[in-house]
């Protein structure tokens, strides 16, 4: 049986000059649907001119990360029937300049994980065959494989908030992605790209990122990682 729902989804169009503003929008949500499907129907059913982002549907491709309800997360992922009361608010992710409606600009994020240089650097030529890793060694560097790039833990970031130059939870957590990673000989190099307050030192272990991370993903662990492989580097010349 359908139950019917409200929702109020952050309206902002550019064109206008006008501020932002809620919309609402009466929906019949059947078990099972997304806040993702309640917002497609809305926009064939209702109004056109409704934009949001999406690709996947399945988690798979972070596009569709926006606040509901008060929390970031995926609107594909996140069950309209599952979430508290008939009235659900819908507002864009924060911390990155909004286009319209829900689509934020996603440059400012892309520039961060560029500046950490997420590629491998494994320090020959390409091999013969493909570069053969123990499994063992690779646990370490497997988690933060699993980031899809969906900003959640930029969004969520109190630091990102007021340090627009600090690298935040998703680029540091691919930076360590790499600094783990036992193909990689750039270790040097690599720490100098986040060893300042812009970096690992920036962040104040507030854990959010890690709290809202759809794919379980730990980037203050693996920011804590680094700081610690820095001190024992600067320990070890000090020796
Ligand atoms: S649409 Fe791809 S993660 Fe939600």
């Amino acid at each position: 049986m359908n139950a019917r729902y409200t929702f109020n989804v952050s309206r902002f169009d550019p064109t206008t000059g006008d501020p932002p503003r809620y919309q609402a929008y009466a929906v019949d949500v059947p078990q099972g649907m997304t806040v993702l499907e309640a917002l497609l129907r809305i926009q064939a059913e209702q109004d056109g001119s409704l934009a949001f982002r999406y690709a996947c549907r399945g988690a798979v491709c972070g596009s569709c990360a926006m606040v509901i309800e008060g929390q970031v997360r995926l609107a594909c992922r996140t069950q309209v029937r599952s979430l508290e009361g008939n009235r659900i608010t819908v507002d864009p992710l924060p911390h990155l300049p909004r286009i319209k409606d829900l689509v934020v600009d996603m440059d400012p994020f892309f520039e961060t994980l560029r500046a950490i240089q997420p590629w491998l650097q494994p320090g020959h030529s390409e091999p013969e065959r493909e570069h053969q890793v123990d499994p063992a060694d690779w646990s370490e560097a497997e988690p933060y494989t699993n980031c899809i790039l969906c900003a959640s833990c930029h969004g969520v970031c109190p630091v990102v908030e007021s340090d627009p130059a600090y690298l935040g939870p998703a680029a540091l957590a691919k930076h360590y992605r790499f600094l783990a990673d036992v193909r990689d000989v750039a270790d040097a190099a690599r720490v100098a790209l986040v060893n300042d307050e812009h970096g690992v030192w920036g962040c104040d272990m507030v854990w959010n990122c890690t709290r809202v991370c759809p794919r379980g993903v730990t980037p203050t662990q693996g920011i804590g990682k680094t700081r610690a492989r820095i001190r024992r580097a600067e320990r070890a010349q000090r020796a």
